[in-house]
């Protein structure tokens, strides 16, 4: 049985999953705005998997019988300052958003709620991964962000990327 604390902080989690693909279409936005459409392409694949992540939260509180309380979410930014701004805020964001995740963890565990510590193991894997990513995109927009070539290069890399639905799901 999942406490009335945890409930409410994955309940928490699901309005700051819901917040990071705002964020993310917002970021998405700005590079459309650009002409730069492989980067706004990644941003916006990214937001759909933010939501994707909070679905998955709200599936486990339902399975779980938690009451689940859809929260407000606020305004993202929507202007930047540079190419790299847009990056670097991403990785700033995904750490908080890892923190946030941690402190869950450390809750479920001090409570001996283990349903909810090996739920979140997915969530854990996932933040090493786009914590990597985001700051493997920092590196590289630094690159190329003053060559033109280059960075329509990596325009057209980022265009690749393609939303896959969770395959545990
Ligand atoms: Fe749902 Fe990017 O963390």
């Amino acid at each position: 049985m999942i406490s009335d604390k945890i409930a409410q902080l994955l309940n928490e989690q699901i309005t700051k999953e819901q917040y990071a693909a705002q964020y993310y279409l917002s970021m998405s936005a700005w590079f459309f705005a650009q002409d730069l459409d492989g980067i706004a392409n990644y941003f916006r694949v990214q937001s759909k998997e933010e939501l994707m992540h909070a679905d998955k939260m709200f599936d486990f509180l339902n399975d779980v019988g938690a009451e689940i309380v859809i929260g407000e979410i606020a305004k993202p930014p929507h202007e930047f300052m540079s190419h790299i701004e847009v990056f670097e805020k991403a990785l700033e964001h995904e750490k908080t958003v890892t923190r946030s995740i941690f402190n869950i963890v450390k809750n479920a565990n001090d409570e001996g709620d283990f349903a909810t510590v090996s739920f979140l193991q997915w969530f854990i894997n996932e933040q090493v991964e786009e914590e990597a990513n985001a700051s493997q995109l920092v590196t590289k927009i630094k690159m190329v962000h003053t060559n033109p070539s280059a960075l329509y290069l990596f325009d057209q890399e980022l265009s690749q990327r393609v939303f896959t639905a969770d395959p545990a799901n």
